[in-house]
Parts: structure tokens; C-alpha cells; sequence
């Protein structure tokens, strides 16, 4: 399946709930928010339609996201139901890490080989002043069980001025004797609290001369086909870096991906409008012919680049959506 730039698409990321546990300042306010209705909310059994047609269609890697994937009950019956289809190679996940280590042990079973972990710092305060929860030790201690079972482990660590820039050196450091790989993002202005965006902005260039002012030995290495994220090694640790430029969206022109809202929203960018909805499609009683041909339909339309996709979405504001709705 490729889209009108000859892009080749076979990659899903599937939000399965709007929900989280955690309140992430960059991602959810404290108060006010309102969740999706539980009718609103696609089925296991409609996520698992969708995707198996998507597979059909050429998608053969899925990440599981959300809100966070581990609140949703059940959640072991959808990661089963999905890893059935032998046409689809690949299952990963993104989770807080707060309720995850459960489940780590089945995770093989349900060909997840990967997780990535939201973890902005290594001090236990500045944990709790980022997600308004004491649950440093359960991620802390979820890491440890996925290292230990074999599981790739990505730390996804959104870099903010005044709040988590001590913490960059720390996180650097756990690549030092830890096989993972820690990802600094570039912060995107999505928060719910539609706190303005300005002042010190760390960009990916910025936040490389940080770390580079503290490794100077750091080098630049190969960065895999369809990665959004820049990828460093500093010789001697067992880990790596990456930095995602999310905001400065530099990866665009090979981007491999579509998304499917917890509420059945198809969205063909990151920074774009749900195109149509395939919950409401199903339950009006459209076939499967009909929904793969909106699906196909939508893909070739897919927006060049994010910068595009927001200037063409309707709302008029480029603060239009948490991530908890979209899944990163
Ligand atoms: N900017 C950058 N990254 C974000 N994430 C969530 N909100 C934002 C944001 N505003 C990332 C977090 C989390 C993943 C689900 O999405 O790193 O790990
Ligand atoms: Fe929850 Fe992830 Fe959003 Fe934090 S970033 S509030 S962990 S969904």
C-alpha cells in the first residue's frame, strides 16, 4: 500500500483508550477532563475488524498506545486476538510502565519484542511533579522486568526547559551499563492546558549540544529506515540515544504510518484531522469491501507532511488534540 508521494504505509498505531493513570504535564491537564464515553470507544473485537483488514491491506507492524494501553480491561484478549493473524510480523507497545509488569512475561507470546516506556526523569520528585503520581517505582520496576525478560526497551523522555533539563544527564547515563535505548523528544505544544508555547524551546539541535557538552565522545549513527528519531552511541555504553525532533517534524517524507483513534477516528497524520470514522462505519453495517476502499481512499490522500496536515485541519488552532486521544 503506498500513498500519493510513493510512500510505502505499513505501519498502524492503534490508541486503544483515551484514558491514563498518570497526568503527564505536557499531555493531560489535572482537572477537567472529560473521557470518552465507553459506547464511543471501539470494541477488541471492532479494533481487531479494522486491524485485520489494515493487515489485508499491507500493514505488518502494529504499536499498541493510548492514554495508556494497560487500563483498558482485558487488554491480554486484544494483544491475543491480534498476534493470531500470521500475516502481521510485529506487535509493540507504549506504555507508562505503571500497571505493565503483569503482563511482561506473555508479552513474547503476543510477538511484542518491544516496548517503549514513558519516563521523563530519574528523580522521584521531579517524577511526581511531571505526572502528579507517586509511581516511579512500579516504571522503574517495569523497566527492570522487560530488561530481564529479553524485551527491547525505549524510554521515551519529552524534554521541557525548566522542569526535566538536570535530569537529560541522568537519563544519558542509564545507557552506560543498561541495553536501552533512551529517546529525548522534542516537546509538542499539545497540552490540554493549551498552556501558551513559548520562551526556551529545546529542539533537537539543542538538546544534541547539551548532550554533546557532556559527551563529547558521542557520534552519530545509522538511523533505521521510517525512524523518526536522530540516533547517537557514546562509545563504551550498552545502551544508545535517540533524539525525535516531534515539533521540528523532520521525518515526514518517510513516514510509513496511520492511526486509529480509540474512538474509530482513522487519521492519516499525526498533526492532521481524523479523515472518517470506522467505529461508526461498522455499526452502521458497512461491509468490509466498503470500509477497505474509505481506507485505501484515505491513504492516497495522506498529507505530505505534518506542517500540511495542520494547516489543514478545520479547527483553526494548532493546539487541537491531546496525545492521550492520538497515541503519539
Ligand atoms: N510532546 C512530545 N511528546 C509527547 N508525548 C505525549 N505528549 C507529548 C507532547 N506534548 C509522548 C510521551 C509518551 C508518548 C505516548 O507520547 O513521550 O511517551
Ligand atoms: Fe498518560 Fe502517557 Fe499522557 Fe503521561 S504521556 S498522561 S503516561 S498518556
Amino acid at each position: 500500500m503506498t500513498d500519493q508521494f510513493n510512500r510505502k504505509i505499513n505501519y498502524l498505531r492503534l490508541a486503544v483508550t483515551d484514558r491514563c493513570n498518570l497526568r503527564c504535564s505536557y499531555c493531560m491537564p489535572e482537572k477537567g477532563l472529560e473521557w470518552l464515553n465507553r459506547s464511543a470507544i471501539m470494541s477488541f473485537e471492532e479494533m481487531i475488524r479494522i486491524s485485520d483488514l489494515l493487515i489485508r491491506m499491507g500493514i505488518d507492524k502494529i504499536r499498541i498506545t493510548g492514554g495508556e494501553p494497560f487500563l483498558r480491561k482485558d487488554i491480554d484478549l486484544l494483544l491475543s486476538g491480534l498476534s493470531n493473524n500470521r500475516l502481521l510480523n510485529q506487535i509493540s507497545i507504549t506504555t507508562n510502565g505503571t500497571l505493565t509488569e503483569p503482563f511482561v512475561g506473555e508479552f513474547r507470546k503476543w510477538k511484542i519484542n518491544s516496548c517503549n516506556l514513558s519516563l521523563d526523569t530519574l528523580d522521584r520528585e521531579t517524577f511526581f511533579s511531571i505526572t502528579k503520581r507517586d509511581e516511579f517505582d512500579s516504571v522503574i520496576s517495569t523497566m527492570n522486568r522487560l530488561l530481564s525478560e529479553g524485551i527491547e526497551v525505549k524510554i521515551n523522555c519529552v524534554v521541557m526547559e525548566k522542569i526535566n533539563i538536570d535530569s537529560i544527564a541522568d537519563m544519558v547515563e542509564l545507557t552506560r551499563n543498561l541495553p536501552v535505548s533512551v529517546r529525548f523528544i522534542e516537546e509538542m505544544p499539545f497540552n490540554g492546558d493549551l498552556k501558551s508555547f513559548s520562551g526556551n524551546f529545546w529542539n533537537h539541535l539543542k538538546i544534541l549540544e547539551h548532550i554533546r557538552a557532556l559527551y563529547p565522545e558521542i557520534r552519530k549513527t545509522e538511523d533505521p529506515a521510517h525512524s523518526t528519531a536522530y540516533h547517537y552511541s557514546i562509545p563504551g555504553h550498552k545502551g544508545n540515544i535517540g533524539i525525535i525532533a516531534a515539533y521540528s517534524r523532520s521525518f515526514c517524507g518517510s513516514c510509513n504510518r496511520l492511526r486509529l483513534r480509540p474512538d474509530g477516528g482513522f487519521q492519516t497524520c499525526l498533526y492532521g484531522n481524523p479523515v472518517f470514522n470506522v467505529k461508526d462505519m461498522m455499526r452502521s453495517g458497512f461491509s468490509d469491501e466498503d470500509i477497505t476502499k474509505f481506507m485505501i481512499n484515505a491513504v492516497q490522500l495522506k498529507e505530505k507532511d505534518g506542517w500540511e496536515a495542520e494547516s489543514m485541519a478545520k479547527q483553526g488552532q494548532s493546539i487541537f488534540s491531546s496525545m492521550a486521544t492520538i497515541g503519539g
